[in-house]
């Protein structure tokens, strides 16, 4: 048997739980269902409105009359306008059409009438937490301060986007609990959340498909959680297709309200230039430019950079991440740099624990911690995740031993 979560437990509850049914039969009904979870049903939306207080997290249970377009105009007018009110719905009868209509209309989750106590308790229970989480993250951050935009990028595939971005993300949650994303821009391809072992319940493509209605909780209900970091991820479209139908706009639109979310937004790359690619490296802080040891790649990093001089993403912004800087392949790491004219910033050595970690599902330095690509990692996200999040003056001072000056040397 499952111990009940703190706030089952009565008297624990960091939330209020509100229940509305105008019509008087099913009331009856639920009321007897709901005894011990919510005082008797309010009987018209209007009341519910009138009962909230703003800032204060609270569930609204709607009555199985509700479970249609009227109420769900009223589900959509109340998170429109209480961010820290989450409705939970009681329905007669769950369809998949039903289903996707309240969550489109902001139901947070849903339950039939039937489904016993402990069920629809538990539904007020993860939501009543989400609501609480919400009012606790909106009080703790400060108005408008907009967290750090990472991509991880490069012209080619394969060269260790997915993996530097996973990565990097998962030991930027490791340090700053709940307050790092990580956004699979790899609309067709993505596969961050295979890398890390999550699976993509929700993806960017349903995200894209309400971004006109997007608020904050919203978005909350479609990141994946990585529980071994608490790392939030907005994962790619499992269907290629889908997320062709994504536009930049839309893309921006989610890594904007992702950035009022969270101190760090860690954005992995599709492996080309579009219309997206375009916005989020204009929308991005800082640009890992990743390329791998090896002629192909090094001849698409030569053009890579030619593009992003052209679009005016250099200087600072800029960082070049070698991969694979020890491969065996008969090319010199500084004849590269001084070929191409710039030094990496960070070099990452080949190693088979990111192949057997990537086999795992496990992000590699979790997964094999002490090892040297780990490390490498690990140093990427020091640098990093010791600054301030959105305070881009603090520059860190690096010694002589640190991999090399900050941004390009050209
Ligand atoms: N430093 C490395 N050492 C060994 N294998 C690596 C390294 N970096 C990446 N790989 C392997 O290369 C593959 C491609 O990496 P990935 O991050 O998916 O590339 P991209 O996202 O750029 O297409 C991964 O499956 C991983 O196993
Ligand atoms: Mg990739």
């Amino acid at each position: 048997m499952e111990t009940p979560s703190p706030s089952e437990r009565p008297g624990t509850q960091r939330y209020r739980v509100l229940a509305v049914e105008p019509d008087e039969r099913p009331r009856t009904r639920i009321t007897l269902e709901l005894a011990g979870i919510v005082p008797a049903p309010l009987t018209s939306v209007e009341e519910v409105t009138r009962e909230v207080v703003p800032g204060e997290p609270t569930v609204v249970v709607f009555g199985p009359s509700l479970a249609g377009s009227d109420g769900f105009a009223a589900v959509q007018r109340i998170a429109r306008s209480f961010p820290e009110v989450g409705v939970v719905l009681l329905a007669d009868e769950l369809t998949l059409d039903l289903l996707q209509e309240a969550l489109r209309a902001g139901v947070r989750d849903a339950v039939t009438v039937d489904a016993g106590e402990r069920q629809i308790r538990q539904a007020v229970a993860r939501v009543g937490d989400t609501m609480a989480g919400v009012v606790n993250r909106a009080a703790a951050s400060e108005p408008a301060r907009l967290g750090k935009v990472f991509v991880a990028f490069s012209t080619k595939g394969g060269v260790g986007k997915s993996v530097i971005a996973t990565n990097l993300s998962v030991l930027l949650a490791t340090k700053h609990p709940g307050r790092v994303a990580l956004v699979d821009a790899d609309l067709q391809f993505g596969d961050d959340a295979v890398l890390l072992g999550v699976p993509p319940q929700h993806t960017s493509a349903d995200a894209a498909a309400v971004v006109e209605t997007m608020d904050t909780q919203l978005m909350d209900s479609y990141l994946a959680t990585h529980d071994a970091s608490t790392l939030r991820v907005l994962c790619a479209p499992v269907e290629p297709a889908a997320g062709e139908r994504i536009t930049a706009e839309e893309m921006i639109g989610m890594v904007r309200m992702l950035r009022t979310m969270f101190d760090f937004v860690v954005v992995d790359m599709p492996p080309h230039f579009d219309d997206v690619v375009l916005a989020l490296l204009e929308e991005a802080d800082e640009v890992l430019l990743v390329a791998s040891l090896d002629i192909p790649s090094i001849k698409n990093l030569k053009v890579g950079i030619q593009t992003l001089d052209l679009l005016s993403v250099a200087g600072d912004k800029l960082h070049h991440v070698m991969n694979r800087a020890n491969a065996r392949v008969h090319l010199d790491i500084s004849d590269v740099e001084r070929a191409l004219g710039v030094s990496a910033e960070f070099r990452i050595p080949s190693d088979i624990a990111i192949p057997q970690a990537v086999n795992r599902g496990i992000p590699v330095v979790l997964d094999k911690p002490r090892a040297p690509a780990a490390l490498a990692l690990r140093a990427l996200a020091d640098r990093y995740g010791s600054t301030e999040p959105s305070s881009e003056t603090a520059e860190v001072e690096t010694s002589s031993t640190e991999p090399r000056k900050r941004g390009w040397r050209r």
